[in-house]
């Protein structure tokens, strides 16, 4: 929960010129809404706690649902998600990647605020340069449902870990890649990813119009393999509000 102690913690982290500050709620809430089992944040910081928090928010929310739907009332089912969906086990884990040499980045104060928090049994802080940490974090994590990039080097990113984010709905948020002509480039060659994946690749920005720097968001859902959870909503109940799955 984003609970006062919880603020009170993750303010020391907090670097108003890294320009997370609206960024790290949202990234919570994001988690919160998609789910992720398997997590990876490059470039940590004030965020790292928000994604971590968000993690064990959705463990602690799975098991109330799960007791709700063990309870058999059907109004209260209504709004969960399809029965099948809390069948499968929901252990999820972060892995931070840092190469902690920015002296004005608070990554190297990640990991004594997430001991304080608690938070530690769904994330691991490691340190290395994401050029050279492919294959520990490959190790460490296999397939990516949610990642968070706050580096210049994205490019990088996609060169080492495309291939393991889920193309059935896998989740990439990227800091500031508008306003800036490298940044540019970087958005260009993600949409040049879409013709490869057949047209099925789904992206938006954000920006924050009062700032010059560190002043966008880019979200982008690997849809190639997705499939419409319709197929699975309950015929004839609120989960299937026009009817048609009735036909
Ligand atoms: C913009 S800061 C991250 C800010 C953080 N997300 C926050 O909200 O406070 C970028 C971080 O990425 C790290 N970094 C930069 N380039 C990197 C690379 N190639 N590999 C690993 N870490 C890198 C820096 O050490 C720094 O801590």
């Amino acid at each position: 929960m984003l609970d006062h102690r919880f603020h009170e913690r993750v303010e020391t982290l907090r670097v108003p010129e890294m320009g997370t500050d609206c960024l790290a709620p949202m990234l919570y809430w994001l988690v919160r809404m998609v789910r992720p089992q398997r997590v990876l944040e490059i470039g940590a910081g004030y965020t790292t706690p928000f994604i971590a928090q968000a993690l064990a928010d959705n463990v602690a929310a799975g098991d109330a649902e799960r007791t709700v739907l063990a309870a058999g009332d059907p109004a209260a089912e209504l709004p969960l998600a399809h029965p099948d969906y809390y069948e499968q086990p929901h252990e999820p884990r972060l892995v931070c990647l840092d190469r902690m040499t920015d002296p004005t980045s608070s990554a190297p104060r990640v990991l004594a605020v997430l001991e304080q928090l608690g938070l530690t049994p769904v994330c691991e802080v490691l340190e290395g340069d994401l050029r050279s940490s492919a294959q520990d974090v490959r190790e460490r994590l296999g397939p990516i449902d949610f990642a968070w990039v706050d580096v210049w080097d994205t490019l990088a990113f996609f060169r080492s870990f495309w291939d393991l984010v889920d193309p059935a709905g896998g989740v990439l948020a990227l800091h500031w890649l508008l306003t800036y002509p490298q940044g540019r480039a970087i958005l260009r060659y993600i949409e040049s990813l879409r013709a490869l994946e057949g047209g099925r690749l789904e992206l938006t920005s954000i920006v924050e119009p009062h700032k010059f720097a560190q002043n966008s968001l880019t979200l982008v859902r690997r849809v190639a393999a997705y499939v419409d959870p319709h197929d699975l909503r309950p015929l004839g109940t609120a989960n299937d509000p026009v009817g048609t799955l009735r036909i």
